[in-house]
């Protein structure tokens, strides 16, 4: 894709690490939008330099750092040459916090900056990161570390992203930024805010950056229509996100009792009127159960500039899931087992989450039971207000004991899963435990898993991120689409 056109197929970000560096390149140099995820980036940054960064690619990346002294201060921290056993402990990294230390600001900005620099090298396609708006203490030094290596889109999701085009418009010009922070509890003029400077970051003067083009994910043209009038800047489109998508889901309209099988039960009041958001005159691609012959056809009649697709490129060989877990999967697609539930409750966010039904995955209740509880990797604590009129933070998948002392409620802490720790081990990164076990993988994807075995040449086991795109786009004019940013 040209860096000023629109894609016909975005990759959808796939957190954490499933859409890295290399499948968003894939996507890129063939002409369509890749897209790495920016959730998490921090850590798995720490552990592809403990797993001993075979290829020399990270240390390349970090380089080119703008801030060599950090970029040398992580590699003295984290790199193990050769790799660490696999029988021993990851080393940990600072926990995010409301206003980062200095290290851990400089590992925010930095795994940024190498995942987007990875991803943006060999070809001249536009790049775009993709962030949780309900994860929000690494998002400031996430986007300066993005935007300094020349990301072209913004994605962001699970949440109402109204401040982040302010923020990109701050960024680019270098000046300092802030987001407010959702505090549970919090008082009626209490503020709590995370801040980030690119003057303080870079000791000196910020360069003036390119303003990435920002996409909001959005479940209603309600929702749509309210950011173009009230975002802090501008929108320059939406992807429009249904409930088959992979990932977390919005939850259904009016809270309806779960259905017959435990799953939040949709209805007709979730189907998004294509009609109104075509009228809001901005591009928008359809996500969810379009990554199949025919979808990006069906998408643009219904006047989409096109589609965002996951779920069919999480299992391509370009993916960062796990090499064996992908196997399986597409094993059991292939014979028809391959299954997802609807989670009303695993996740800490409190959105239900697809989980693939998989042996010796956190899909297993009983495999998870043996996990005890321990919270140290903290991405999805939310933040709620102490007697002391100060942020305090906490997740439902923590230790019982220390979420009720913290004031939390026991009921939110049933059915809840580590989905931090299952997704590093999704990828390849399980931390290993002091008693000898490994924590198991959490695998997310929509309702088309069942369907990724039709990707597979006749006698492959695997496909590429370009035959996905080959299948997707046959048959559709491959012309960049008419439709223009800011129209
Ligand atoms: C493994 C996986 C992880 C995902 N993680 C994220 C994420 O971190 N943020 C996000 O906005 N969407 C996430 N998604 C949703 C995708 O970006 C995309 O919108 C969705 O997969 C499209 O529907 P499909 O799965 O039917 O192709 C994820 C999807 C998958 C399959």
């Amino acid at each position: 894709m040209d860096a000023t056109a629109l894609p016909l197929i975005i990759q959808g970000g796939m957190g954490a690490g499933v859409s890295d560096w290399r499948l968003a390149r894939a996507v890129s140099s063939a002409g369509q939008l890749g897209v790495v995820s920016g959730t998490g980036l921090d850590l798995i940054l720490t552990r592809r330099l403990q797993q001993g960064d075979p290829d020399g690619l990270i240390a390349g990346a970090l380089a080119k750092f703008p801030v060599p002294a950090a970029a040398k201060r992580i590699l003295d921290t984290y790199f193990v040459p050769g790799g660490k056993a696999d029988s021993a402990p990851f080393r940990g990294k600072p926990l995010l916090a409301a206003q980062p230390g200095p290290f851990l600001e400089q590992l925010l900005v930095a795994a940024a900056f190498v995942e987007v620099w990875l991803a943006r090298e060999g070809h001249a396609g536009a790049v775009g990161i993709n962030l949780l708006e309900k994860i929000q203490l690494p998002t400031l030094p996430t986007l300066y570390g993005a935007m300094l290596a020349g990301v072209g889109f913004v994605l962001v999701g699970a949440g109402i992203p109204r401040a982040i085009p302010g923020i990109l418009d701050r960024l680019a010009r270098g000046e300092p930024a802030e987001l407010k922070l959702d505090v549970r509890g919090a008082e009626a003029g209490e503020e709590f805010v995370t801040r980030f400077d690119p003057r303080a970051f870079l000791g000196g003067d910020p360069p003036v950056l390119e303003r990435p083009r920002f996409l909001a994910i959005v479940s209603s043209s309600t929702l749509a229509s309210a950011l173009l009038r009230k975002a802090s800047g501008r929108v320059d489109g939406f992807v429009v996100e249904g409930p088959t998508a992979g990932g977390h889901n919005a939850p259904p309209r009016g809270a309806p009792p779960l259905g017959p099988t435990g799953e939040p039960a949709y209805g007709a009041r979730d189907v998004v009127d294509l009609r109104e958001m075509a009228a809001l005159g901005a591009p928008f691609w359809l996500a969810g159960s379009y990554g199949r012959v025919g979808g990006l056809a069906e998408a643009r009649a219904e006047g989409a500039a096109g589609i965002q697709v996951g779920t069919a490129f999480a299992y391509c060989n370009e993916s960062g899931l796990d090499a064996g877990l992908k196997r399986r999967v597409i094993a059991s697609s292939a014979t028809g087992d391959a299954h997802v539930f609807t989670d009303p409750v695993a996740s800490p966010t409190g959105f239900p989450i697809k989980v693939v039904l998989l042996d010796g995955t956190m899909s297993n209740a009983e495999a998870y039971a043996h996990r005890d509880r321990v919270c140290d990797l903290g991405y999805l604590r939310h933040a709620y207000r102490k007697d002391d009129g100060t942020a305090g933070w906490r997740c439902p998948a923590e230790p019982v004991a220390d979420y009720l002392e913290k004031g939390g409620d026991e009921a939110e802490t049933v059915g809840r899963k580590c989905i931090c720790n299952g997704l590093m081990a999704t990828i390849g990164q399980p931390q290993v435990r002091a008693d000898g076990s490994v924590e198991l993988p959490f695998v997310t994807s929509g309702d088309r898993v069942a369907g990724v075995a039709d990707f597979l040449a006749p006698g492959a086991t695997g496909y590429s991120a370009r035959e996905v795109l080959d299948q997707l786009l046959a048959g559709v004019l491959t012309e960049a689409s008419p439709v223009r940013a800011g129209a």
